[in-house]
C-alpha cells in the first residue's frame, strides 16, 4: 500500500494523541504498596462461606446498611434459604438491613471512630476485593517500633490502622496460614459480590451482547458483499478500456 508523506505525518500525530491519553495509566505511583494478588470468585459455595465469615467475625464491627435479611434471600448467587436467613436475623425483621450490635458510640469509645460501613466498600476502595483481602491479611510487626502490633497494617495508608486483626492473622501459626487465606478470600470474594450484586448478571447480559454484535458484523459484512458483488470496481468503463461497449458487456451486467 502507498503512504503519502501527509498520511504518514497524520498517523504520527495519531500516535502521538493516543500515547498522551494512555500515558497517564502506565505511571505507576511509587508511594502505592501493591497489594496482595488474589482470586475473587464468585461461585456459590465462596459466596456462602464468604457471608459466614462476615457474619461471625466482621459484622461484630462492621454493619452493612444497604443490605438486608431478605437480599440475601433473594440473591440467587448466595441462594440462602429462609431458614438460614431466619436464623441469621434473630429478633430482626426481615427486612431489616444487616447491623452491627456495636453501636457508632461503643464504637468511637472503643476503637476512636465508627467502623466504616461494608455495603459498598468494595466498590469505595481502590483494589475492591484485593483491597479488603490484603488489609486484613496485612498486618505485621512496626519495622520502627512505633505502632503497637495489631494495629500495624502494611496495606493501610499511613500503616495505624484503628481495627484489631480480625482473622488474627499476626503471629499466626504457619499451619492455620491456608486456612486463613482462605477465610480472606472469601469474604473479600463476598464483600466484592455485595457491593455490586447485579455485576455476574450484567457480565453475562454483555457477553450475549458481544456475541450478537459478532453474528450482526459478520451478516453485514455477508450482506454488503452479496450487495456488491456484481458490480466492478475502478474507474467507470475501465472495464471496455478504452473500446465501445458490446452486447456481450451488456450480458455480463445483468447477469444475477
Ligand atoms: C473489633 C471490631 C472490628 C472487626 C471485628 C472487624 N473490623 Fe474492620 N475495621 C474496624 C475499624 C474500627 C476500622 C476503621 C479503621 C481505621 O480507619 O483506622 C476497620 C476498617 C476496616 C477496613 C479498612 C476500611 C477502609 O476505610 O479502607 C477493612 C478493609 C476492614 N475493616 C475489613 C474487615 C473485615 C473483612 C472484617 C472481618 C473479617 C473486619 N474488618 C472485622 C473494626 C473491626
Amino acid at each position: 500500500m502507498f503512504i503519502t508523506p501527509k498520511q504518514q505525518l497524520y498517523s504520527k500525530y495519531a500516535l502521538a494523541a493516543a500515547l498522551i491519553f494512555i500515558w497517564p495509566t502506565m505511571q505507576v505511583h511509587a508511594d502505592e504498596i501493591a497489594l496482595k494478588p488474589v482470586k475473587i470468585t464468585m461461585d456459590r459455595n465462596t459466596l456462602q462461606k464468604g457471608l459466614a465469615v462476615y457474619t461471625d467475625i466482621c459484622m461484630g464491627c462492621h454493619s452493612m446498611r444497604y443490605v438486608s435479611y431478605r437480599d440475601l434471600m433473594e440473591y440467587p448467587e448466595l441462594h440462602i434459604s429462609r431458614t438460614k436467613a431466619d436464623a441469621l436475623r434473630g429478633e430482626n425483621a426481615l427486612t431489616a438491613p444487616l447491623k452491627s450490635p456495636l453501636s457508632e458510640e461503643d464504637a468511637k469509645v472503643s476503637y476512636g471512630i465508627v467502623p466504616p460501613d461494608m455495603s459498598v466498600l468494595a466498590k469505595a476502595r481502590v483494589g475492591g476485593g484485593a483491597y479488603i483481602y490484603s488489609i486484613i491479611t496485612g498486618f505485621a510487626h512496626d519495622p520502627s517500633g512505633r505502632i503497637p502490633d495489631g494495629n500495624y497494617n502494611l496495606y493501610f495508608p499511613g500503616h495505624r490502622i484503628a481495627m484489631n486483626d480480625p482473622l488474627g492473622w499476626l503471629d499466626h501459626d504457619p499451619g492455620d496460614e491456608k486456612a486463613l487465606l482462605e477465610q480472606a478470600r472469601d469474604v473479600a470474594s463476598f464483600l466484592t459480590f455485595i457491593s455490586d450484586p447485579h455485576q455476574i448478571e450484567r457480565h453475562n447480559i454483555g457477553k450475549y451482547v458481544m456475541g450478537f454484535m459478532v453474528i450482526i458484523t459478520i451478516l453485514l459484512w455477508l450482506l454488503n458483499r452479496e450487495v456488491w458483488r456484481d458490480v466492478k470496481h475502478g474507474l467507470p468503463d475501465a472495464q471496455f478500456q478504452g473500446r465501445e461497449r458490446r452486447d456481450s458487456d451488456i450480458d455480463n451486467d445483468q447477469r444475477e
